[in-house]
């Protein structure tokens, strides 16, 4: 009868009731102990049950008739407080070792953590010696220290938070594009077009084949970005949009530049004005923070509490208020009337540089600012002509944030046949992208799009000053480990 039982639970939606009891039937019918996850154990709906908890040692203390272990497996911050009788104690029950738990979840006296894993049998499954791990029980170690250790770090409670935010934050993202009427689309790694001609490009060739023989049989290259893929998708999709890795040669070793990163990037047809984009882009921002902070509430307060602390205020403010916008040329008066002195130039025509943007920011009361309208010469072949004079500027907006300075960079595209034939002949490039131009001659419209450095976008809302912390496997020159 119980076997029976037990079927109807199982096929019954397992609310945390039934699960408790369904764990219960199955110890009672098979004598095996089932299978938890912490987040699970410590949720206090199993409690009573005989289970089985595997994970890594956090914490051991071991007191004259008792032993107390904490045991985290990443499935969130918290770890299970383990009582045993000090007859299971072992000499290899140390911080970072890898053990599997039995026993009984009971409620504990503890208030901060009410349930604990009673034990009946420890066992250790992969030994670690505490003396050679980089890691020290108790010890808060720093974001540099442990970036030391690129092998070891997600064993750490603050990389651990951050890779479940950055996990949390990717589907976040995909939510606000799914409810938003995107379509998302898959664009190439490997590529034969240089989107922001900014020659900043990795070339691909097998090994050993010639310079003159290319296995493409033309030359090709990791893509630097997935924006003429979607332009030609928004095309026919209206909306569309990529997440994926993207890849700049750059020789930079600064807080913000990466040489392999994940970026977002959407395009959206029949775009009258940068507005129709800043609007996705605040829309976009708004939504993935807060999603992000009420899913991983715990992993965001590890970092504002005890790694960025203060910076929990500076993201509600941005929350809380508007992003303006000013134009280009506003910004270079605003520069220009202030009273820093900055190492670049700041005349009409220059490049904002991150000092520049980080200016700007502050000034505009530390919360996103847009910039619109840039010199048409600073932007590639793309970018719209705003037809202006005599400050001749393109429809491009960045997004500058608190901290980071730039996060996304976007444009209306060039949709008129004539203007962007004649731009591109200029720089020679007529016949490299043909087919570009084909999209204008066939059914082209009014459009535009952004893209947003995502690790930029984790370092913004938990203050991370460096993008090496934000990243499972940073890529930067001169280093490639693992
Ligand atoms: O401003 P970028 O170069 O714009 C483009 O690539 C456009 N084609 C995107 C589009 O319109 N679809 O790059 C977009 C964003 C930047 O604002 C920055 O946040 C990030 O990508 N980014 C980097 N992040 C880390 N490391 C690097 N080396 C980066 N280069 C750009
Ligand atoms: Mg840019």
């Amino acid at each position: 009868m119980l076997q029976a039982a037990a079927k109807t639970l199982s096929v019954a939606t397992t609310t945390s009731v039934s699960r408790g009891i369904l764990l219960s039937i199955r110890h009672y019918c098979k004598k095996t102990p089932a299978t938890l996850r912490v987040s699970e154990a410590v949720s206090g709906a199993e409690l009573g049950a005989n289970v089985k908890v595997q994970g890594w040692v956090r914490s051991v203390r071991a007191q004259k008739s008792h032993l107390f272990l904490h045991v985290n497996d990443g499935s969130s911050l918290q770890s299970l407080q383990v009582v045993a009788s000090s007859a299971l104690n072992d000499p290899l029950l140390t911080f970072g070792s890898a053990v599997e738990v039995t026993g009984t979840l009971k409620k504990s006296p503890n208030q901060k953590q009410p349930v604990e894993l009673e034990a009946e049998q420890i066992h250790i499954v992969g030994e670690c010696n505490p003396l050679e791990f980089p890691f020290k029980i108790k010890e808060r170690h720093g974001l540099e220290y442990i970036r030391q250790f690129p092998h070891l770090r997600c064993r750490t409670n603050a990389f651990s938070s951050l890779l479940r935010i950055r996990s949390e934050a990717t589907t976040a993202v995909h939510l606000y594009f799914k409810e938003n009427g995107f379509l998302q689309i898959h664009t190439p790694v490997i590529t034969s077009n240089d989107c922001e001609g900014a020659g900043e490009l990795f070339k691909i060739e097998p090994s050993g084949y010639e310079e003159e023989e290319h296995f493409f049989s033309v030359p090709a290259f990791l893509t630097v970005s997935g924006q003429l893929h979607l332009e030609l998708m928004s095309g026919a999709f209206s909306k569309v949009y990529t997440f994926g890795p993207t890849f700049r040669a750059e020789n930079s070793q600064s807080r913000r530049h990466l040489a392999e990163f994940y970026m977002v990037e959407a395009e959206v047809s029949f775009a009258q004005s940068l507005e129709d984009l800043t609007k996705v882009m605040e829309g976009m921002f708004r939504s993935a923070t807060e999603h992000v902070f009420a899913h991983c509430a715990e992993d965001v307060d590890l970092f504002h509490k005890h790694v960025t602390p203060g910076h929990r205020e500076i993201v509600e403010a941005m929350l809380k208020n508007r992003f303006p916008t000013i134009t280009y040329s506003e910004a270079i008066d605003i520069l220009n009337r202030s009273s820093e002195n900055f190492a670049f130039p700041t005349d009409w025509g220059c490049d904002l540089q991150t000092e520049h943007e980080k200016y700007l920011v502050k000034h505009c009361g530390n919360i996103p600012v847009f910039v619109t309208d840039y010199p048409y010469d600073l932007k590639p072949f793309y970018a719209r002509d705003n037809q202006d004079h005599p400050e001749h500027t393109a429809a491009a907006v960045d997004l500058l944030v608190p901290g980071v300075g730039e996060l996304c960079g976007g444009s209306l595209r060039e949709e008129r046949l004539d203007l962007l034939r004649a731009r591109l002949q200029q720089a020679g490039l007529e016949d490299t992208y043909s087919w570009y131009l084909d999209l204008r001659r066939f059914g082209s419209v009014p459009h535009g799009g952004f893209g947003m450095g995502f690790e930029r976008y984790l370092q913004c809302i938990l203050g991370v000053d460096n993008i090496k912390d934000v990243i499972p496997f940073p890529r930067f020159s001169h280093s490639c480990v693992l």
